[in-house]
């Protein structure tokens, strides 16, 4: 016995002693190179002494950039009173309509009211819950399904109960499902559906709602929402898949997806349909236009609103990331720059079809069955597809 330890210990030291030469010789013949042997000690900050921006989020981030990162807080007795300035002022009744955005925004008045509505409230990141679950991840899910929903899409939700979101045991691993909601409001024309609404979350148990306008530029405000409640109500789920109601999800397929990951791989999972190098669109005709004066720059690489999946680690991550990322009209974009603060970037993967497959294998079985997301899907599609794909007798090459 000790004189097999001798040995090891002798191994050891022998590697030890190579180890140290390699370093000694990279480090003489480093020496060699550039004519600067000498570390160079940056004599001013090295970090760019940031411009003031044009554009009105960009602006905002800067604030928060200087709120939050210590190093550019640090060292200067005026710089941090400035500071103390903008973090009330960040802070100060942020769910107040802010009307100081309409002379901050250089073209306020000429943009579209769903422009003016953001800006107002930008800074509001918190509404309160009317409907909440506690109990919903009281057994922890493996998979956590969260779908964005609106009060009217009645038909969508259930049949993603029927189908796809089929809560319970699928695969041997437990899966749970939410609906995020916000209130149809009568200022947007919506029918009053709350009754309705009241007996279906009793009846499932599966519906978030919060008071605040569902509308396309608060789906972001949707995405902050359900990460706060994720942390508060459902830490412990492995899995999180995000997306809306009007796609199909191959629940089997990703469950298989995630069996097969690495525990590396796992903890800092983000898969969709990412698309990179895309920036703004400035044409005042498009859904996602976007005015100089609120944004300039390009957008981080980002996985499409219709559906991606994440580690339940990196969904906590993202949570505090969150509040350090000035709220942006576009909700996956926004994922986006939360995953970019994070040093992470979205994967593309193959089985996110965002775009939707051909024509030609749209009603074939087959096709569906490596896939993990297609959109768009109707509610009887997602029923007659999952059908396929639960047949024992389909049979696929
Ligand atoms: C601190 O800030 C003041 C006013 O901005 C500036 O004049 C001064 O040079 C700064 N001092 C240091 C050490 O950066
Ligand atoms: C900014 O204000 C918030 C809330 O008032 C506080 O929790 C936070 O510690 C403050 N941050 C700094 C850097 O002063
Ligand atoms: C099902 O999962 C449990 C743990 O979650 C495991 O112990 C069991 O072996 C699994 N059964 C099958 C058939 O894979
Ligand atoms: C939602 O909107 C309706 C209709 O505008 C309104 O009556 C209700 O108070 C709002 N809030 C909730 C929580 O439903
Ligand atoms: C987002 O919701 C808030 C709270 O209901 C509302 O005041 C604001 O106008 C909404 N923003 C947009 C862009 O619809």
């Amino acid at each position: 016995m000790a004189r097999l330890k001798m040995k090891v210990l002798g191994v050891m030291m022998m590697v030890n002693f190579f180890i140290f030469i390699l370093v000694e010789v990279s480090r003489i013949s480093g020496q060699g190179k550039g004519t600067n042997a000498r570390p160079r000690v940056p004599d001013k900050p090295f970090w760019k002494k940031s411009v003031v921006s044009e554009a009105y989020w960009n602006r905002e981030q800067q604030m928060l950039d200087y709120v939050h990162n210590p190093i550019l807080a640090s060292g200067n007795g005026s710089a941090l009173q400035v500071l103390d300035g903008l973090n009330d002022t960040l802070h100060a009744n942020a769910c107040e309509p802010n009307l100081g955005v309409m002379t901050q925004v250089k073209d306020y008045n000429s943009l579209p009211a769903r422009f003016k509505d953001f800006l107002l409230y930008m800074r509001c990141r918190s509404y309160p819950m009317v409907v909440d679950q506690p109990g919903v991840c009281r057994e922890q899910p493996y998979l956590l399904l969260a779908v964005k929903s609106l009060s009217p899409h009645f038909d969508r939700r259930q049949a993603i109960r029927e189908s796809w979101g089929r809560a319970g045991r699928l695969a041997n691993r437990t899966v749970a499902t939410v609906f995020l909601l916000g209130n149809a409001t009568a200022a947007d024309h919506f029918p009053d559906l709350s009754e309705m609404l009241r007996f279906e979350a009793a009846r499932h148990g599966d519906v978030l709602q919060w008071d605040y306008r569902d509308t396309f530029f608060n789906l972001t405000v949707k995405e902050v929402l359900f990460l706060d409640w994720l942390r508060r109500r459902c830490p412990g789920a492995a899995f999180v898949f995000k997306g809306d109601d009007d796609v199909f999800v191959n629940t089997r397929r990703i469950l298989e997806f995630l069996r097969g990951l690495s525990p590396a791989r796992a903890r800092d999972l983000f898969v969709g349909d990412v698309i990179t190098r895309a920036g703004p669109h400035r044409n005042k005709k498009l859904k996602y236009f976007i005015p100089e004066s609120l944004f300039v720059g390009q957008y981080p690489p980002y996985a499409g609103g219709g559906g991606f999946l994440y580690s339940g680690d990196l969904a906590l991550r993202l949570q505090a990331a969150a509040h350090k990322v000035a709220l942006y009209p576009i909700d996956d974009v926004y994922t986006g720059m939360c995953l970019r603060t994070l040093g992470l970037v979205p994967e593309k993967h193959k089985g996110f079809r965002t775009f939707d497959i051909e024509e030609k294998y749209r009603a074939n079985p087959c096709a569906y069955k490596s896939l993990m997301l297609v959109h768009s899907r109707t509610p009887q599609d997602m029923i007659k597809i999952w059908g396929w794909l639960g047949d024992p007798a389909l049979s696929c090459q």
